[in-house]
């Protein structure tokens, strides 16, 4: 088995940082030193396989993207990246596990749609990988089956509250499933939009000729999150069931799961990258020379982008600061413009729903350490060590210390990261949503149980490198 040693860097966990070296055998860290110990012999660096030169650098655990879309089948499309692709463009961005969803449409079982992700997902990813399950279809079979799901290392499953006729479940089915959920420990996790509604609003629109992209986030009104966020928290408390909201968007959101939390219910909310930083204004509403209005067609996803002057994006800042916000991920959902988002030219409700970011978000999140909106530690926390604890793979993931995967990433805050395609652009996509944007920072080594995957000269790791990981359930409850 293979030796590692990390030396000379600044070791940062979601509690603090401290000057240490960090020592790997096979795939496990086994020792965490003070610089200088000679608790392991008088030159450990002498003895080991490879050594890395952290010295100026952050050391931090992998990151855990815990909502991916590889492959998603929507609006007659799919996810432009496949496991391949997706969590290749992951390892280059620092993140070392990815919780993807497996799907269930209506009228198809449980099983078989976990079967075929297991099938999209094996012998091809570049870094670890877990499942949730998307069940679109709440019937006799999907609750039935949903208690065996937790042998099979699947503890969280998500319904939607949007898309109507696609993979929505009315508030029984949601009842039902959060039954399941209040008796078996598996964590709900709600798309939390009140699809009907925004449905209405959307076919008004499009018959008052606004078909432009900028109307898919004035459809999506504010209003439609705030309310499914109370309806699913009070539907949580009624049953017992603990509560994960995705891709949180609205203020007004953040505020119903922080009264929820306050009154001690065990609620979390997640917001993603394109939240703090991309707006109604500035993407939806944009225009290009190649695309006219219909630019904004790269920033459609669901809940939208939303609007600055009414400062949402500030606030999302603020409720990660005090945890009324537990998780940063991506919800990484890829479409080209040429051949997907284009199946919306003329009615913003058939552009496919999603913004392609798995390879950006530590270095994302990072910029918002240099800007002054998140402590180092925090940057942590939110990318690699509350999804670690919240999906329940706290110890092997999400920490360095003895016994973990050995999921490492040096990070260099001298560093510099351009963002963009022809720059570093590893995602399947014809465009990139963060064109033009600068980190303060950059990616330097990313090792993957104990193998260096990424380093100097770029990607040097291989498809099937990564595994699926069984999860156990949330380490996070109140
Ligand atoms: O726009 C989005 N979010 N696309 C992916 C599907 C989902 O709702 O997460
Ligand atoms: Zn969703
Ligand atoms: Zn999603």
């Amino acid at each position: 088995m293979a030796t590692t040693l990390i030396t000379g860097g600044t070791v940062v966990s979601a509690t603090g940082r401290a000057e240490a070296d960090v020592l790997i055998d096979g795939e496990k860290i086994v020792a965490v030193l003070t610089p200088g110990s000679e608790l392991l012999g008088t030159d450990l660096a002498a003895s080991v396989d490879t050594v890395i030169d952290a010295t100026g650098k952050y050391v931090i655990p992998g990151g855990i993207d815990a909502h991916t879309h590889m492959q998603l089948p929507f609006g007659g499309t799919f996810a432009s990246d496949t496991f391949e692709t997706g969590t290749r463009a992951a390892a280059w961005g620092g993140t070392t596990t990815i919780i993807d969803f497996a799907v269930q449409t209506y009228g198809e079982r449980v099983l078989d749609g976990l079967a075929k992700w297991h099938e999209l997902a094996a012998g091809n990813c570049a870094i670890d990988y877990a499942f949730h399950q998307i069940v679109g279809g709440v019937d006799k079979d999907s609750l039935a089956v949903l208690p065996t799901l937790i042998d099979e290392g699947i503890t969280s499953f998500k319904m939607f509250m949007a898309y109507p006729g696609v993979f929505y479940s009315d508030d029984a089915q949601i009842l039902k499933a959060m039954q399941v959920a209040a008796d078996t420990g598996l964590l709900p996790m709600m798309h939390a939009e009140n699809g009907p509604v925004i449905d209405v609003l959307a076919e008004q629109l499009v018959e008052a000729g606004k078909t432009t992209p900028y109307f898919h986030g004035i459809a999506r009104a504010w209003q439609a999150e705030e309310e499914a966020t109370h309806r699913a928290i009070m539907l949580a408390n009624l049953t017992g069931a603990p509560l994960y909201v995705v891709h949180v968007s609205a203020k007004q959101a953040v505020a119903q799961l922080a009264t929820a939390r306050d009154a001690g219910q065990n609620v979390f909310g997640e917001t993603c990258p394109q939240y703090l930083y991309l707006s109604l204004e500035d993407q939806l509403g944009a225009s290009s020379e190649q695309w006219g209005d219909f630019e904004g067609a790269k920033w459609v996803c669901s809940t939208p982008l939303r609007s600055r002057e009414e400062g949402h994006q500030d606030h999302m800042w603020q409720a990660l600061r005090t945890n009324d916000l537990q998780m940063v991920s991506t919800d990484h959902c890829p479409f080209c413009m040429k051949g997907q988002k284009d199946l919306g030219i003329g009615d913003f409700r058939k552009i496919p729903n999603g913004i392609g970011s798995v390879e950006h978000r530590l270095d994302l999140m990072y910029q918002g350490v240099v800007t002054g909106e998140l402590t180092l530690e925090r940057w942590v926390e939110l990318t690699s060590t509350t999804p670690a604890r919240m999906f329940g793979l706290y110890g092997k993931k999400g920490v360095i210390q003895p016994g973990a995967d050995g999921d490492i990433v040096v990070y260099d805050p001298n560093g510099h990261t351009s963002i963009g395609v022809g720059k570093t652009h590893h995602m399947n996509m014809d465009h990139s949503a963060w064109e033009g944007f600068e980190i303060d920072g950059h990616v330097d080594t990313v090792i993957s149980r104990g193998r260096v995957i990424v380093d100097d000269s770029g990607y040097v790791g291989n498809k099937g490198d990564g595994q699926f990981v069984k999860r156990g359930l949330t380490q996070y409850l109140i």
